[in-house]
């Protein structure tokens, strides 16, 4: 398909997704997003080579919430390199993002960096090696994705913090297994603020867009990941990046695919594009109904995918 075509795949896709639209709950554990509205969609694809085509409301920001553990991850692995996977495993959970059980079998090592537990220690990692976390994450996305009005969402943050206590029940555990190094709540903080980014999904796919392009950040020309470190990333998202529903998402989307509960997923499709879609109405495993459901659209209408 001619790249030229990409506009009229994403606007017959919106279309088709309509019926979907108000379907799903919003997640309502974070009481400040618990006011978003269903119905809202939008899809984004940046390609390796600079173009960008949307659809839907391409101006509405929402918060990236688990998207953001792509750059913590992306940033830990530019700082410790494979001394991190001493810390956090590489496997598939099985379970819910959020589940605190397999953290006591398995000694306080998460099983990947993208189920809550394996991120928050990541990001206990990153904040043990930069001096102001959010600044740096913060700049991060400004820069790659080229808006410097990019800006945390105080308000989801510090909602977040306030019904912190699963996390911070995971983060404990780690620290009783000594595989936790700073303040529980000082890393909490950063984690929400992380989460409580707020980009576009013409944003995110910008901002992601290294994850197509071999590591490169096509703007600057910075790597931002070694090509290797980048193709291990993208095994790892699409083995896990959909929690337990990651093998469904593989079978139906066929990319390497990252979701969090603001309704945002994100998916990759090597040297060709990333794609960026938010709908918040989730299914039972907190992933975007109608934003799967455009995605496997999108594979099939481009015949598309890593395989
Ligand atoms: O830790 C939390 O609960 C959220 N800030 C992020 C969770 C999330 O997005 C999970 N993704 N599906």
């Amino acid at each position: 398909m001619a790249i030229s075509d990409y506009q009229q795949v994403l606007d017959e896709i919106t279309a088709e997704i309509q019926p979907l639209l108000g379907q799903g709950k919003v997640a309502d554990y974070i009481p400040a997003l618990a006011k978003e509205d269903a119905s809202q969609f939008s899809i984004a694809i940046h390609t390796v080579d600079g173009r960008t085509f949307c659809a839907g409301d391409c101006s509405k920001r929402f918060t990236i919430q688990s998207v953001s553990k792509v750059m913590t991850l992306t940033l830990a692995l530019q700082r410790y390199g494979d001394e991190l996977w001493q810390r956090v495993g590489k496997e598939p959970s099985g379970t819910a993002f959020n589940s605190l059980t397999q953290l006591e079998f398995e000694k306080g090592i998460p099983r990947n960096p993208f189920i809550n537990a394996g991120a928050i220690v990541t990001c206990d990692a990153l904040y043990s090696r930069l001096s102001a976390p959010m600044h740096s994450m913060l700049e991060t996305f400004r820069q790659l994705a080229g808006n410097k009005t990019i800006v945390i969402d105080k308000r989801v943050a510090s909602s977040e913090y306030e019904f912190r206590h699963r996390n911070a029940a995971m983060a404990h555990l780690m620290k009783s297994f000594n595989n936790f190094d700073n303040e529980v709540d000082d890393v909490l903080w950063a984690y929400f603020n992380f989460c409580a980014i707020e980009l576009n999904c013409v944003e995110l796919a910008k901002a992601y867009n290294f994850l197509a392009n071999k590591g490169i950040d096509h703007t600057s020309g910075k790597e931002v990941l070694t090509s290797l470190q980048n193709k291990q990333l993208n095994s790892l998202l699409f083995t896990s990046g959909l929690y337990d529903a990651a093998g469904d998402f593989g079978y139906r989307v066929g990319m390497p695919g990252k979701s969090g509960v603001s309704g945002t997923i994100l998916a990759v499709l090597p040297n060709k594009f990333t794609v960026a879609v938010c709908s918040p109405g989730l299914n039972s495993f907190g992933n975007s109904v109608a934003g799967i459901a455009a995605l496997e659209l999108l594979s099939k209408k481009l015949d598309f995918s890593i395989f």
